[in-house]
């Protein structure tokens, strides 16, 4: 399967993860440029118009929310998306944990031989001062669909803007080749 990297004339962004790591606060901070403690289970699709996107392409972003879709529906938006953002709370090990043992490998089924690539997102880090790239850079190593990652909080509002500029690269200019891998389970 080839990439479309430059060609692309827009960009289909889903975020995943574990239950209450921030992934509906994640996509509300964003466009409102506020945090909001009350937050629905699921953001309704939005689409951020080109002009106001860092790489100028119109840019859909969507949520996910296990109370609200079952797994058949997940499975379409994973092949529907053109990159991944995989959430994990900074103050929640398990969290992450889930990300290397359910997260990713169910990415890498559900996108059969298109693979997806991925940016993960560290969310919450306003709870914590501590760093959880250590425990990240074995799943990168793991996972090479893993573009890039990054810590961030949709409180604060730290990293969110660059959070979804990653992912908007990722589709773009992707820095590894992703219909090679090298590691087959
Ligand atoms: P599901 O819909 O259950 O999958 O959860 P979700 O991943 O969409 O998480 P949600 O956005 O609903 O946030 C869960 C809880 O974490 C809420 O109480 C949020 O207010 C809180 N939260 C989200 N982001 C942050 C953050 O950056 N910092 C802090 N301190 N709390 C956050």
């Amino acid at each position: 399967v080839m990439r479309q990297g430059g060609t692309r004339r827009n960009v289909r962004i889903l975020l995943l993860g574990e239950r209450g790591v921030g992934k509906t606060s994640l996509i509300l901070s964003l466009v409102s440029e506020e945090y909001a403690e009350d937050v629905p289970s699921k953001a309704e699709e939005i689409t951020i118009p080109a002009d106001v996107t860092p790489e100028q392409v119109p840019t859909h972003i969507v949520d996910y929310s296990a109370a609200e879709q079952t797994d058949d529906q997940l499975g379409e938006e994973i092949q529907k998306a053109h990159v991944i953002c995989v959430v994990y709370s900074v103050e929640d090990e398990d969290t992450l944990d889930r990300v290397a043992s359910y997260w990713l490998p169910l990415i890498r089924q559900s996108s059969a031989d298109n693979r997806c690539p991925i940016v993960l997102v560290g969310n919450k880090i306003d709870l914590v001062d501590y760093s959880t790239i250590e425990a990240v850079y074995p799943i990168m190593k793991e996972f090479s669909e893993i573009e890039s990652c990054i810590e961030c909080s949709a409180k604060t509002l730290q990293n969110i803007s660059e959070m979804f500029y990653y992912a908007q690269k990722a589709v773009l200019h992707p820095t590894t080749p992703l219909y090679n891998y090298d590691t087959q389970e």
